[in-house]
């Protein structure tokens, strides 16, 4: 019989396939810095507090160390036996300093132990995802800042609406990523409390010092209650939900950069370095990455309910159905980071054909609203010069013709308000150029915008 840390009451050994069903160690692994950080302020704390001599809080931190840099040189193998990765570290230990390594689970539980891991896990992974959607907010305003002069088809309902900045364009992707990057500050912010002292739910009987190890672990403060400390798996729905919409938002952008790259389209090329070519078809290159990230979002999604349903209902306080928050968790974090990283290199190196851009925007009579907002300021209720427009839209595909393209009798067939001056109002560029309220896409209001977000750039 392998013997157990927690093995005093037992006298069967654990059935071997419930060993493996149970045990945590198969994809938990990437805690263990996190395991060590937390029992290394834990050990710390109870040498300054008395509760074990300072001379045993060393061995134990020296112990700690050295098992830290054992595992990075991939020398320990871990153990399904030791179920988790708090036993398998603390096994070490003691095998390591011996009996001494015994005194560090003094005052914790693995339930407020696992609890501070993960914390401390995802802080930093938070950190990681706010800095590469950082890189692709900047890549998105370098795209911004380089069209200015780009007019390309705006849409409703897919159908040409009005012609808009790609610049605008690139910058409404701007604005979402910064609402997420607000979202995961926010998660942040919640998450970073000090559970450990909760001990299995109730507290601990020794004259433990949390505030102390929180100040070590750089947590902003301490949860006030044991059971919720213990119980709570908010902060990680909190990230799922936040990298769901993440995923929501690369989503969007996915689709619409397949379109684009599609020979219908052809507004933009990506580079290849992020296609595929068909094993058949020899023309083809495929806009595999978009389409894969878009295909993502599913399990970020999935992740989120997950974790949902596997707290839905649990009573207080610790369950071991918790055990099952960690692969959810693990892969929203791993999807969206690889997604958000290969994004802000793909949109950066991406190649915008302006020309095929400006040719589709003048088509669809993009600049219908121009005209109508025209004869309004002429003193026209928008409704009549809605119909007038109507009008003219209908005569210019029975005859085949664009907008621009009518001769100024032609225009006033159907409005005498139309004079000459109609011309300087239909172009792609006065279309534009007029949008010049904040929000619009005129480029006066586009550059204010660029600039403002530099500004925030730089003031971090
Ligand atoms: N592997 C466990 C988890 O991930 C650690 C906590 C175990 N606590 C317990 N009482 N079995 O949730």
């Amino acid at each position: 019989m392998s013997k157990k840390l927690w093995g005093g009451r037992f006298t069967q050994p654990t059935d071997k396939f419930v060993e493996e069903f149970t045990a945590s160690i198969g994809f938990e692994q990437r805690l263990y810095p996190y395991d060590i950080q937390g029992s290394k302020a834990h050990a710390q704390m109870l040498g300054r507090q008395g509760i074990i001599t300072p001379a045993e809080a060393e061995q134990i931190c020296t112990g700690l160390d050295q098992i830290l840099a054992d595992i990075e040189q991939g020398k320990i193998e871990f153990s399904v036996a030791l179920e988790d990765i708090h036993m398998n570290i603390e096994a070490r230990l003691i095998e390591r300093i011996g009996s001494v390594g015994g005194k560090l689970h003094t005052g914790r539980s693995r339930n407020d132990q696992v609890a501070v891991d993960i914390r401390l896990y995802l802080r930093d992974e938070l950190r990681a995802i706010i800095a590469y959607l950082e890189a692709l907010k900047d890549s998105l305003l370098t795209q911004a800042e380089q069209n200015l002069d780009t007019i390309m088809p705006g849409y409703t309902h897919l159908q040409t609406a009005q012609p808009v900045l790609f610049a605008h364009h690139m910058l409404a992707y701007y604005e979402m990523f910064t609402r997420d990057v607000g979202r995961m500050r926010d998660c942040l912010q919640r998450m970073n409390v000090l559970p450990l002292g909760a001990g299995a739910l109730a507290g601990t009987t020794f004259p433990i010092d949390r505030e102390w190890v929180a100040q070590q672990l750089g947590f902003d403060g301490v949860t006030r209650n044991s059971l919720d400390s213990v119980s709570d798996r908010d902060f990680a729905i909190e990230f799922c939900a936040g990298a769901a919409t993440i995923m929501m938002h690369l989503s969007r952008l996915s689709e619409e950069l397949v379109l684009w790259s599609s020979a219908d389209f052809n507004f933009i090329e990506l580079s290849d370095s992020f296609c595929t070519g068909s094993s058949i078809m020899p023309q083809k290159k495929n806009p595999d990455v978009p389409e894969l990230v878009r295909g993502k979002s599913g399990r970020v999604y999935g992740n989120l309910f997950s974790l949902l349903t596997l707290m839905k209902s649990l009573p207080l306080a610790y369950n071991k159905d918790m055990q099952e928050d960690k692969e959810p968790l693990f892969d929203s974090i791993d999807t969206v980071k690889g997604s958000l990283k290969i994004f802000a290199a793909m949109i950066a190196e991406m190649r915008v054909k302006t020309d095929n851009m400006r040719v589709a925007a003048a088509r669809g009579f993009s600049t219908a609203t121009d005209i109508a907002d025209y004869c309004v300021r002429k003193g026209l209720p928008f409704r009549q010069a809605h119909e007038v427009v109507g009008k003219t839209v209908r005569y210019c595909i029975e005859q085949d013709k664009d907008i621009p393209e009518l001769s100024l009798e032609e225009f006033r067939q159907f409005s005498a308000l139309i004079d000459a001056d109609i011309y300087d109002y239909v172009t792609l560029d006065a279309s534009v150029n007029a949008r010049t309220a904040t929000g619009g896409t005129a480029r006066c209001a586009v550059e204010r915008e660029i600039a403002l977000a530099r500004q925030a750039q730089t003031k971090g």
